[in-house]
């Protein structure tokens, strides 16, 4: 198999007591959806929950609705500043989408996030690596035995074991009945941790109970960190109508929390997570 080069990026952790990685499919994003006031509103108190986000379905074609987000972001929240970090743009045949990483950094002392762009070389082996994937509803099981794949290849490529899997996997209800979520090789293979369990709710809608968004962790160290994870309900917390809310999304964010302090085998003063922005395997590859 051939696979087409990976971007990556590398951001240092340090001292931060728990650290917050999240996933989120802002359901077809675009400049005049962020531009709603409403919707800029709960998008930015969503992302500033989070350390490093990944946002999935950007569909912005005038290139100035994550610019606007990244804006409102750093001015609601102090703790920053974020920055973004866009994927290629993805997808197959006539749908594409972007993914776009938002992640805290801070100056100065104190706990944060220190990004710097690199190609390919890191002088430094990265402790965690993130892995965001948006299935296709019409292709769940062979993109999720895709990135089983995809895991395989980072994990050697980067000589990590503590890999974190995330993002909207369509993995439920019509989209993947439980017979078959339970023949995916990251279901059948050891190792790997589904803290967005299957009984949990990812939607919106009153009248769906699905859990499409997950996040899967693998290695030792990873789930050694682990803190929480849950599906975030922001509607209730926002106190947004059902109505309301589905003008943001018709998913709910999904959260993983980290606690650095907690680790009891290698006490890391620092961790060096490294983003995927683009996948290798050839089913998953960006469109061309
Ligand atoms: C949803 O967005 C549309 C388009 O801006 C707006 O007209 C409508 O009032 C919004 N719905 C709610 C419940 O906020």
């Amino acid at each position: 198999m051939h696979y087409p080069t990976a971007l990556l990026f590398l951001i240092l952790v340090s001292g931060a007591q728990a650290f917050r990685i999240c996933a989120f499919n802002a359901q077809r994003l675009t400049l005049a959806k962020v531009a709603r006031e409403q919707v800029m509103d709960t998008l930015v108190r969503i992302l500033a929950r989070c350390d490093i986000m990944v946002l999935q379905e950007v569909v912005d074609s005038s290139g100035s609705a994550i610019p606007l987000l990244l804006r409102e972001l750093n001015r609601f929240d102090a703790s920053g500043p974020y920055s973004t970090l866009s994927s290629p743009q993805l997808g197959r045949s006539t749908y594409v989408e972007t993914y776009v990483y938002f992640y805290r950094g801070a100056g100065g002392e104190g706990p944060g996030v220190h990004g710097s762009p690199r190609s390919l070389g890191l002088a430094v082996l990265p402790s965690l690596v993130l892995v965001p994937l948006h299935t296709t509803p019409k292709a769940v099981e062979k993109e999720l035995n895709a990135l089983y794949h995809v895991f395989l290849e980072v994990s050697q490529q980067w000589q990590s074991k503590d890999v974190i899997l995330l993002g909207d996997f369509n993995a439920d209800c019509a989209s993947l009945t439980k017979k078959r979520l339970d023949k995916l090789e990251l279901r059948t293979e050891p190792g790997f941790h589904w803290v967005i369990a299957d009984g949990e709710d990812t939607t919106v809608r009153a009248s769906t109970h699905c859990a499409y968004d997950r996040i899967v962790l693998h290695g030792e160290r990873c789930r050694s960190l682990l803190h929480t994870a849950a599906a975030f309900d922001f509607p209730t917390t926002f106190q947004l109508t059902e109505e309301e809310a589905l003008n943001i999304s018709d998913h709910y964010p999904v959260e993983v929390e980290l606690k650095l302090s907690q680790a009891h085998s290698v006490q890391p003063l620092s961790l060096t997570v490294l983003l995927l922005l683009s996948l290798l395997s050839p089913q998953l590859c960006p469109a061309a």
